[in-house]
């Protein structure tokens, strides 16, 4: 698979089957994505990979404080800026209206799209969960090369033909994350990601990018 493809063919997948993700694959894409550049080559992730019966005792602690009401653990960061402006409002509603829209939720359901956006904690389905920390006195230039490095693994994935979704909204039960992996105190959880093989017979909509124009500025 070239590299054009591998980005190409990578989406968001909120929904996989229960096909098992061979180990194998995972050691050669954790191997090779190990290359990932970083400022100074710190390699600031530290990475967990957590399958079959743990994962499904995280999933289950998770979706029980779901369940008791727990809306999560105190923010370690933040998600998003204090105010969304334009043009990321409008981008955040337009992922919103083509993500709950493909499923027919409609846009003031909000108890449909809590129970969909709480798939994230079953791992949208998928029985493979990565989960990216980084130190806590990291400051941000090694935030981005723990970005760099997780779309090195998502694109990698595809050429074992296997599909991923980053999720920070792990970081939202990052104790209970943290009872099943047992990261040192000096650890922050950034990020997690599900990965499996995609269900052909889901919704996956494709979210359109704005025009290069809006985003790339050529000088000279
Ligand atoms: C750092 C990061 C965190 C994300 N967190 C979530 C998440 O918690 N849940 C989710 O469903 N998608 C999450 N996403 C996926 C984005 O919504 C998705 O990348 C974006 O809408 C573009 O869609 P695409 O990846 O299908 O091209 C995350 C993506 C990134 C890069």
């Amino acid at each position: 698979m070239d590299v054009y493809s591998a980005v190409n063919s990578r989406q968001s997948i909120r929904a996989f089957t229960d096909r098992a993700v061979p180990r194998e694959a995972l050691d050669r894409v954790l191997a090779a994505a190990a290359h990932a550049p970083s400022g100074s080559n710190l390699q600031p992730w530290h990475v967990y990979v957590v399958r079959g019966a743990r994962l499904a005792e995280l999933k289950k602690r998770v979706a029980e404080r779901i369940t008791a009401g727990d809306s999560g653990d105190e923010r370690e960061y933040p998600i998003y800026p204090p105010s969304i402006e334009s043009p990321y409002r409008e981008r955040l509603a337009d992922l919103g209206e083509r993500r709950y829209g493909a499923l027919g939720i409609a846009r003031d359901d909000t108890q449909a799209r809590l129970r969909e956006r709480a798939r994230n904690w079953d791992c949208y389905g998928a029985s493979t969960a990565l989960f990216c920390y980084l130190d806590r006195d990291m400051p941000v230039a090694q935030w981005a090369d723990a970005g760099m490095y997780l779309q090195t693994v998502m694109l990698l994935l595809r050429a074992e033909q296997l599909h991923s979704c980053a999720q920070a909204a792990w970081s939202e039960y990052h104790r209970t994350v943290a009872e099943t992996i047992s990261p040192p105190p000096r650890r922050i959880l950034f990020c997690g990601m599900s990965i499996g093989y995609a269900d052909p017979s889901a919704p996956q909509p494709r979210i359109p990018r704005a025009p290069l124009a809006e985003t790339v500025t050529f000088l000279g």
